[in-house]
């Protein structure tokens, strides 16, 4: 038992997707879980088996057939589309394994831009991310100027820039080499101890997933346990 408490309760969670007009392909087939606050914890299984699709309802960017995702209490589908938004806004942030930072701005610009979008651009937090990850000296290059670890860091500074209460990572190391995925690990875990975020991360590094406080290991739609 743990005393932890729990941030996201996860219960018969089902998805599916409609392949063809008469086919449909069942991903996730009752998936139930709980994280709790604090943790890092990694989501493990083939390729395939639906971690992504469950991370994107986690971070409400796709909605279940059924079931439920209640944070902090809240049941989120229930909420109306604005509020979803709203909460999406305030309390995720999201890590892909490729940066997805916009081209024409600098490291800094596009840390600022997620602030924009939820209020008032906070250039001050931005720069103390950015110097948190390791970028103090490359807040004004562009993405094409960056490294790929690099640029990942940047990734994670904006992911960060709203303070959310969970950050979502959809195999963030998954294209870099292992210095740099190593690196990138370090400061997760490091981000985690002084921000007391929640983490919950895709990833196929075993090493990674080993590290965790906990491994959650998808198999034929539910959690393998
Ligand atoms: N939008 C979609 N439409 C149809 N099938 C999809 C869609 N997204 C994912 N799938 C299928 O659902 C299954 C699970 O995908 P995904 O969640 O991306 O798995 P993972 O991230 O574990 O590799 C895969 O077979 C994939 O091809
Ligand atoms: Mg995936």
């Amino acid at each position: 038992m743990s005393d932890k408490e729990i941030l996201i309760e996860v219960t018969d969670l089902k998805k599916s997707y409609q392949v063809t007009k008469t086919n449909s392909l069942e991903v996730l087939k009752g998936l139930s879980m709980k994280i709790y606050k604090e943790d890092i914890v990694s989501i493990v299984g083939k390729s395939g088996a639906g971690k992504s699709t469950l991370l994107h309802i986690l971070g409400t960017l796709d909605k279940p057939d059924s079931g439920k995702v209640v944070f902090e209490g809240q049941d989120v589908f229930l909420l109306k589309e604005k509020q979803i938004s709203e909460f999406r806004n305030k309390k995720i942030g999201f890590i892909f394994q490729f940066h997805h930072l916009l081209p024409e701005f600098t490291a800094i610009e596009n840390v600022m831009i997620a602030s924009m979008i939820s209020g008032e651009p906070d250039r001050a937090r931005a720069e103390e991310l950015l110097i948190e990850v390791g970028l103090k000296d490359r807040m004004e290059h562009k993405p094409s100027e960056l490294s790929g670890g690099e640029a990942q860091r940047v990734a994670i500074a904006r992911a960060l820039v709203n303070s959310p209460k969970l950050i979502l990572a959809d195999e963030p190391t998954g294209n870099l080499d292992t210095e740099n995925a190593n690196s990138v690990t370090d400061l997760i875990f490091g981000l985690r101890d002084k921000y007391k975020q929640t983490f919950i991360i895709v990833t196929h590094n075993e090493e990674f997933a080993k590290n965790c406080d906990s491994i959650i290991t998808m198999k034929d739609g539910v959690v393998d346990v």
